[in-house]
């Protein structure tokens, strides 16, 4: 029989590992928690260097969307974050180009004014059930989450992500209406969970199908490789007139609600033609059918607006979902924020869910503070003075750079498109095989201590919200050194 100890000492071996698995040995089920305890004193007073990182990582993690072995070679390791930049453990100094998961807003210094309010929520109630006891920091959140947001958005329910507030949403617009089919796009991402990934319109569904029932994509007004019109107003209407007649055939007393992101995030950095939020508005004015805006990434700036439904006349939806800026991400946080007759619906009948953490203090407290952060130091002025500047710098890697087809930008969200030759072919089709040029350009962003998204063909430029002018051109000097070497395997 092979001891736990002896597995323990031969682990590192990938051939060793394989084999055990085969040979279904014995386990011994004995543990010795004193010796643990011991190891992880020295453990966790010791510096581990990159190598030692990243084989534990391997050893003991699995990683989220890519297979392990491959994602653990590529990793950057994070040790310290400083403003919009981190640090490896070499000290190699990272300018983070794509806050992370468009959700490090605030940049990676910790204000102290959360850290404090963190703090002082640990000491005085770190935990709550959310079923039955609220907390003093529930209601002046909530308080301030309704005087942000426009009309009489003034209810709000906490999840712990984006994904989460999805799936609550889903399920309190099904409950509100009766009506159990819900309406997304294709251009789209709504999470990770079984109903969000539903949702998600862009291949990364796939792998999570058949999901959950009753969701149908129609098209947006972007589509990747036809164009509903020339001008916005033609793309408007005909992408509405599609959206109405997909009604039709759905049936709209079956239909609770229609999931958009207001400003389409990963799937391409899209502002709605003029007219469109307005017309989708409209549109479930006339069927009773809820609109809900995913603004987990847009939510709290990051277009310019506080949030993305606000790049539109006057439109209100009846549901929002939030989560990443909401508290830059400091800890985990999502919510859920709806219109009064919707909350007066909950307020007699029940939403029929919850989970343990859900309104969780120390993360609503970390929200709180870092809202009045956010206000204070007037961030979404911030945003609005460099979104110019950074559609200069866009514009300026557009003039030098042959495989620079484009760029769209609004705030401080930004994507830029390439091309491999004059033809205006991408390098990576929509979800096609890697290109070896576009392995190289992700790998010249590191080198030269950038960190960004690479996605099939284009680029993110979505730095933290706090970034100045100073920042943002330094990150912009290494996308245009970058993007020379790329501008090698342009093809005339
Ligand atoms: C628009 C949008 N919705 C939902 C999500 C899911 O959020 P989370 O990863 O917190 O579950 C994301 C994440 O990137 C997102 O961009």
């Amino acid at each position: 029989m092979i001891t736990r100890g002896v597995i323990k000492n031969i682990k590192t071996s990938s051939v060793l590992i394989n084999s055990i698995k085969t040979t279904q040995c014995n386990f011994s089920s004995k543990v010795n928690y004193d010796e643990i305890y011991k190891k992880h004193l020295k453990i966790s007073e010791k510096k581990f260097n990159k190598q030692e990182i990243i084989q534990t990582i391997k050893d003991n993690t699995l990683f989220s969307w890519n297979p392990t072995e491959a994602a653990a070679n590529k990793a950057l390791i994070m040790e310290k974050g400083e403003g919009v930049y981190f640090y490896d453990t070499d000290g190699k100094k990272y300018i983070d180009f794509n806050s992370q998961a468009m959700c490090s807003n605030l940049g990676h210094t910790v204000p102290e004014e959360v850290i404090k309010a963190v703090e002082e929520q640990l000491r005085s109630a770190a935990y709550a059930y959310p079923c039955s006891i609220v907390t003093p920091i529930k209601a002046k959140l909530s308080m301030l989450l309704a005087d942000l947001f426009p009309g009489d958005i003034n209810h709000f329910y906490y999840t712990s992500g984006g994904a989460e507030s999805n799936e609550t949403a889903m399920r309190m617009a099904r409950l509100f209406t009766g009506r159990h089919k819900i309406l997304a796009r294709y251009r789209s991402y709504h999470g990770a969970t079984l109903g969000a990934m539903t949702l998600t319109g862009d291949p990364r569904r796939w792998n999570s199908e058949p999901g959950a029932s009753g969701v149908v994509h129609f098209m947006d007004p972007y589509p990747y490789s036809f164009k509903w019109g020339e001008t916005e107003e033609q793309i408007t209407e005909m992408s509405l007139k599609y959206l109405r007649e997909t009604i039709s055939y759905e049936g709209a007393k079956n239909i609770a609600a229609i999931f958009i992101e207001p400003v389409t995030g990963t799937n391409g950095i899209l502002k709605p033609p003029k007219g469109y939020l307005e017309g989708i508005r409209k549109i479930c004015d006339e069927t009773g059918i809820l609109m809900v805006c995913d603004e987990v990434m847009n939510g709290f700036g990051r277009t310019g607006e506080m949030f993305g439904f606000m790049n539109s006349d006057n439109v209100i939806p009846d549901i929002v979902t939030m989560a990443k800026g909401i508290n830059g991400a400091y800890l985990p946080l999502g919510a859920v924020g709806c219109r009064g007759r919707v909350a007066d619906y909950f307020k007699v009948n029940p939403i029929g869910i919850g989970s343990t953490y859900n309104s969780h203090p120390v993360t609503l407290a970390s929200a709180y503070a870092a809202l009045q952060y956010f206000l204070k130091n007037r961030v979404l002025d911030n945003v609005k003075t460099l979104e110019p500047v950074m559609k200069k710098h866009l514009e300026q890697l557009k003039q030098r750079h042959p495989t620079v087809k484009g760029y769209r930008s609004l705030g401080l969200f930004g994507t830029v498109e390439l091309q491999k030759n004059s033809k205006g072919e991408p390098f990576v089709e929509y979800n096609g095989p890697a290109h070896p040029a576009m392995a190289k350009l992700s790998q010249d962003f590191v080198d030269n201590g950038l960190y960004t998204l690479c996605r099939w063909s284009s680029f993110f430029t979505n730095p933290p919200l706090t970034i100045n002018e100073k920042e943002l051109k330094e990150g912009f000097d290494i996308l245009d050194k970058a993007l020379t070497n790329l501008d090698k395997h342009f093809e005339k």
